[in-house]
């Protein structure tokens, strides 16, 4: 019998039924129709698009509605800093610059500092700083707008952040805790509180705009938020709650996870050679690209005959959801894989080449983006 897989915003385990979420989740997929709206607005597709590796969505079309109308919109999207940022991380950074670049709308950018103390037994707040100092590098090196893009801390933005989390966690039960996240009777009492404060961004933008006087005082700013799915069953909650307070549910778009290096479904944090990450050295990069689980067999000539399994080979899935921009290099690289005309060695340098020229570009921007920190954190 196939394990039953698991996908929370702490836990994400098992081979994933991406069909069966969807209908566990209650979430919609992209249609045909809102796939060519944003690539109408961008002026091209983008292939995690285009691929499906963004498949899922809430209340999407309302915000391209919005959007196309001339109203004003707003992107939100995060990360919990307890380490180095990884590639799967930033899939939805990057998506989210092509959708700001396709809008030109504001971007609200929250690191949970808070959660990542509090879910993670061995770091300490000093570190959670640190790791948030560090991930802030990768977030301005994707390259989000200057002037359109905030970035907040919940524990630095507290004073903002806090009356607005206590609004909506006085209208969340501890039984909808339970039942959303799974929570027993040894689950310390700020993880309960904590899904509170990921619902705030959504009303941010409401109320910078009416501060501004950019829309009437009971206008509203719809908000986009794009994510891995693991993250949904926190806007579950907002959604349910969030009208009671006077803003509309926020809408999503969601993806689906970066596959481990090693096999399997998502990178695991508590196993480095899964994943990459932004930090690594080319060496590093290379040396874990070289000892990626492939769809290979077991022998030269096995693989010459029967061909690799393009389906479970982790090179072909960072190539499809990453680094191979081109349809048609993929789908020949692929085909070739699975007829044995390229071995593993070959896709492996392949894959090697692209990823260390991104590190390489990826890295410079970041030691740049250490200049313009202030011009995109904020604090209160
Ligand atoms: P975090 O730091 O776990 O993850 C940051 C973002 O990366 C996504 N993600 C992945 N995407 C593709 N492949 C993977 N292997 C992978 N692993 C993680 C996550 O879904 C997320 O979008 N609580 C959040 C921080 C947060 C947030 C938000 C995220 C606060 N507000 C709004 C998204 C949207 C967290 O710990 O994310």
């Amino acid at each position: 019998m196939k394990e039953k897989f698991v996908v929370t915003p702490w836990e994400v385990r098992g081979a994933i039924d991406y069909g069966q979420l969807v209908k566990d989740f209650g979430v919609g997929t992209i249609s045909e129709e809102q796939r060519k709206h944003i690539a109408n607005a961008a002026g091209f597709e983008h292939f995690m698009l285009r691929r499906g590796i963004f498949f899922a969505q809430r209340d999407l079309g309302m915000w391209l509605k919005a959007a196309s109308e001339g109203k004003p919109v707003a992107l939100y999207t995060g990360r919990g800093p307890s380490g180095h940022t990884h590639l799967g991380h930033l899939m939805p950074w990057v998506f989210t610059k092509y959708l700001q670049d396709a809008f030109d709308c504001p971007l609200y950018f929250q690191m949970t500092d808070d959660e990542k103390f509090l879910f993670k037994e061995d770091l300490t707040q000093k570190q959670v700083a640190e790791y948030t100092q560090e991930n802030v590098l990768d977030i301005i090196a994707v390259g989000f707008k200057q002037g359109k893009t905030r970035i907040f801390s919940d524990t630095q933005y507290a004073k903002t952040i806090y009356p607005l989390a206590l609004e909506v966690a006085k209208r969340v039960t501890y039984s909808t805790a339970k039942a959303t996240f799974g929570f027993n009777d040894s689950s310390n009492i700020g993880e309960i509180f904590f899904t509170s404060m990921q619902s705030v961004p959504c009303m941010l933008p409401t109320i910078d705009a009416r501060e501004k006087g950019l829309i009437g005082p009971k206008e509203f700013v719809p908000v986009l938020i794009p994510h891995a799915i693991d993250q949904d069953p926190h806007f579950r909650v907002t959604r349910d709650v969030i009208d009671k307070i006077g803003y509309p549910k926020p809408a999503s778009i969601q993806s689906k996870f970066l596959p481990s290096l090693k096999g399997g479904d998502k990178m695991s944090a508590s196993d480095p050679d899964s994943s990459i990450y932004t930090t690594d050295s080319q060496e590093a990069a290379e040396k874990k690209i070289n000892r990626a689980f492939t769809g290979g067999r077991a022998t030269v000539e096995e693989q010459r005959r029967l061909g690799g399994n393009a389906e479970v080979d982790s090179i072909c899935n960072y190539l499809t959801y990453f680094f191979e921009e081109d349809d048609k290099k993929l789908e020949t690289r692929i085909d070739a894989y699975g007829k044995g005309e390229i071995l593993d060695g070959e896709n492996k340098k392949y894959l090697a080449e692209k990823v260390t020229a991104f590190l390489k570009e990826h890295q410079r921007k970041r030691e740049a983006a250490r200049k313009v920190v202030d011009k995109f954190v904020v604090s209160d």
